[in-house]
């Protein structure tokens, strides 16, 4: 613990400078944010149920890198009376009906999911889960805090409540090789990786736009045409349902990132702690004709003072977006821990109303 809370300390002050040079900084408060992960990291305790039968998470995804972290982490506690949160673990390939029962044996084999309904509970599924008319599946959903991969289908996640993974970068070795000083010289208004399959108007539009970049996505990946992407664009383009796995680099590398979306969205990573209107754009853009114009109006309308703000805090928010194999402090596991954090005051009925 000791070693945790120096580390803690010594990030702290690394990032303090690059607060104040900024004109603001990333987050909705950083007093607030600073001061309660500290008591965060000293203080929250998860207690995790067994699962029925033992089970992972796809390897190398972001749900697989926090339930690992989460299982190794100093959060845990065996003793269910001083949890916070509690985390109900199932397989993500699990059905409604054996979801049903592993809410039903909560309920009625143990007291603490009927103190609050299961709204001090959380649990991980990729894909997030639907409203269901199974009454057990259905409280899951409403009350729990479902953590999911981002970007989530429209339904499966409650604003305010649910929270999402950041997406797992492309390539970490890209995002260590950012470079400090960025170049302002730009070639391209906007890059885009396409993922070849999203079906897209817009897409259609810029390939014969010379303002803009579109790299097809190939296997392997060919990490030099990323990074040409990131250093050479002023904007990095992605589509909402398409490939969003490089958000993230393209921030490490100053390209400030439009998300292309017909709705206002509120599934965004960390969404409680970055000013993401400060971070990214989210643009909609006419589904029949003039897709390209329409964002190239929204490209060019925003002004260079503004550009080089998103550009700067873009840069310092995309610490908190990383994963590790080994969680880092301040790093997306510790951030949605955070996230987390924020959500465990939640009524509770007076113990002699449980019996
Ligand atoms: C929780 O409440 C239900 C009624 O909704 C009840 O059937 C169940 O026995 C209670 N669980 C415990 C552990 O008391």
């Amino acid at each position: 613990m000791a070693a945790t809370t120096t580390a803690v300390f010594s990030i702290f002050f690394v990032l303090l400078p690059s607060l104040s040079a900024a004109s603001s900084s990333p987050y909705h408060s950083a007093a607030t944010l600073f001061q309660n992960y500290h008591t965060m990291l000293t203080t929250f305790k998860i207690f995790i149920y067994t699962p029925s039968k033992p089970f992972d998470f796809p390897n190398a995804a972001t749900a697989s890198l926090f339930y690992t972290s989460l299982r190794r982490s100093p959060f845990l506690t065996h003793d269910p009376t001083e949890a916070h949160l509690f985390f109900v673990p199932f397989s993500p390939d699990t059905s409604t009906r054996s979801l049903s029962r592993v809410v039903r044996e909560l309920r009625n084999d143990l007291p603490y999911w009927n103190r609050s309904l299961g709204a001090d509970h959380f649990f991980l599924s990729p894909a997030g889960i639907d409203f269901s008319s199974d009454r057990n599946v259905l409280e899951l959903k409403k009350n729990s805090v479902q953590i999911s991969v981002f970007p989530v289908v429209s339904g499966y996640f409650i604003p305010h409540k649910d929270v999402t993974l950041p997406p797992l970068s492309t390539s970490t070795l890209t995002l260590l090789h950012a470079p400090v000083e960025k170049s302002t010289a730009t070639s391209f208004l906007g890059y885009l990786r396409w993922d070849g399959e999203t079906e897209s108007q817009l897409v259609n539009e810029l390939k014969s736009d010379a303002d803009f970049f579109i790299e097809e996505k190939s296997e392997p990946p060919p990490p030099l045409n990323h990074i040409r992407g990131f250093t050479e664009s002023k904007f990095c383009l992605f589509l909402y349902h398409g490939d969003v796995a490089s958000m993230v680099e393209a921030m490490a590398w100053g390209c400030v990132p439009v998300v292309i979306v017909d709705r206002p969205i509120q599934d965004l990573p960390l969404m409680d702690i970055l000013r993401w209107s400060d971070l990214a754009l989210l643009v909609a853009t006419p589904p029949h004709g003039g897709a390209a114009a329409r964002l190239k109006q929204v490209l060019n309308g925003l002004s260079e003072e503004k550009y080089g703000e998103m550009k700067e805090l873009g840069v310092a928010a995309s610490k908190h977006l990383v994963w590790n194999d080994e969680a880092q402090p301040f790093d997306a596991f510790h951030m949605v821990m955070y996230q987390l954090w924020l959500r465990r005051h939640v009524i509770r009925y007076s113990r002699s109303e449980i019996v």
